[in-house]
């Protein structure tokens, strides 16, 4: 259960870290957590962030001015508190309705737009937004022109773009895509290494990451199954890439970021956390979900958080259902942490895998 620092066959002579610029931004290293939908809210991306991500960009905020008032919208354009840049993803194809979505977001307080063309989502792709818009460039570059038009030209807030690697196998346009936003004036392109039509499915490819890189001179992001720290640096060294952009990998484990961070930087692994530091981490995370989404909301949207937490870990799948069942987030809250303690002694490792649980995983009396 102890892991220590392990040395890699050949430590790095050169740090892999690099800062990232998006205007005036100057990024803090080039390790990113991506956006997802329904788990980086607020106190998510601030976990990754204090652990060490170096960019974070909030769930898509939709271009509907109707859906604005909804609570779901509110939250997710709540960015009080969160370590800066504040950047705010927004999703939609009518170019007008876009740029003014931007606007909205920008006064209230987004220092980044990020226009979402890699969603293959069908809420998103039956409007013909998110990946779907992939396969009409020229609303591509409407809607570029005027969501640059109405946040960069008038207030100076740059605009990045988020993508894949086309509409499907036979239609990879993502070459075309990157040039046409760099020449529009988008500041960072972020492509996830699958076309839509592969949906998550199969392994994310680098090479039309690398040509895209190697063709333009604004940074970019490669993303796509990244989920080690070994990974990150396979992909940085093979597309050249400026960043490496995590999500699933990082569902239950905000530690994937200082670990990456520091194998980029020194070519060795660095110690997965200790049980009583995940059992504060976990604690902090929950009790700020709980203050962002309130009781009731809170409770239950907690639960695919911990469910990830706990993922490969001794006697989950009990520990998970009887977690279900508990009605308040106070209960919810003791029953991580007895969990977590179970697992073993404060200063072991949280080493999946490797741990074997100590106490009975049963929370409630049979
Ligand atoms: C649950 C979930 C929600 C997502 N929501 C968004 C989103 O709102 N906007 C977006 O651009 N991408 C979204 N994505 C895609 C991710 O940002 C990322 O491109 C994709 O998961 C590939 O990276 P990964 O292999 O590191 O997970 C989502 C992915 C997941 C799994």
């Amino acid at each position: 259960m102890t892991q220590g620092i392990k040395l890699a066959s050949s430590p790095f002579s050169t740090s892999f870290i690099r800062s990232v610029r998006i205007g005036p931004f100057f990024l803090l290293n080039n390790v990113f957590v991506a956006p997802m939908a329904g788990v980086t809210d607020r106190p998510f991306r601030q976990l990754c962030k204090r652990l060490g991500a170096g960019y974070a960009v909030s769930e898509m905020a939709a271009s509907n001015p109707r859906l604005w008032a909804s609570d779901k919208t509110t939250r997710r354009i709540n960015h009080d508190g969160e370590i800066e840049p504040k950047a705010v993803q927004i999703a939609g194809s009518d170019p007008a309705m876009m740029a003014e979505c931007a606007r909205f977001n920008v006064e209230r307080g987004a220092q980044i737009i990020d226009i979402n063309m890699g969603c293959p989502a069908k809420k998103v792709c039956n409007v013909a937004a998110g990946s779907a818009l992939l396969q009409d460039e020229k609303l591509v570059g409407h809607i570029l022109d005027a969501v640059i038009k109405a946040v960069t030209v008038t207030n100076n807030v740059p605009v990045t773009l988020k993508f894949r690697t086309g509409w499907n196998r036979q239609n990879k346009n993502a070459l075309a895509i990157a040039r046409m936003a760099e020449s529009a004036g988008v500041q960072m392109l972020t492509l996830h290494g699958r076309t839509r039509a592969d949906l998550y499915t199969g392994q994310a490819e680098y090479e039309t990451i690398a040509a895209v890189k190697a063709n333009v001179s604004i940074p970019v992001v490669a993303n796509g199954d990244i989920d080690s720290p070994e990974k990150a640096h396979h992909v940085l060294q093979i597309t050249g890439a400026d960043a490496v952009m995590i999500g699933r990998a990082a569902q239950g484990n905000p530690w994937i970021f200082r670990e990456i961070n520091h194998y980029l930087r020194t070519g060795t692994h660095m110690a997965a956390p200790t049980i009583a530091e995940a059992r504060k981490v976990l604690r902090e995370h929950l009790l700020d979900h709980y203050a962002f989404y309130g009781e009731f909301t809170g409770l239950r949207t907690a639960r695919k958080h911990i469910g990830w937490y706990v993922s490969d870990l001794p006697g989950e799948e009990i520990f998970r259902a009887q977690m279900n069942q508990m009605q308040t987030c106070e209960e919810q809250l003791a029953a991580v942490d007895y969990y977590l303690a179970s697992l073993g002694h404060d200063q072991d490792y949280l080493d999946r895998g490797a741990v074997t649980i100590n106490a009975h995983p049963f929370l409630l009396a049979a």
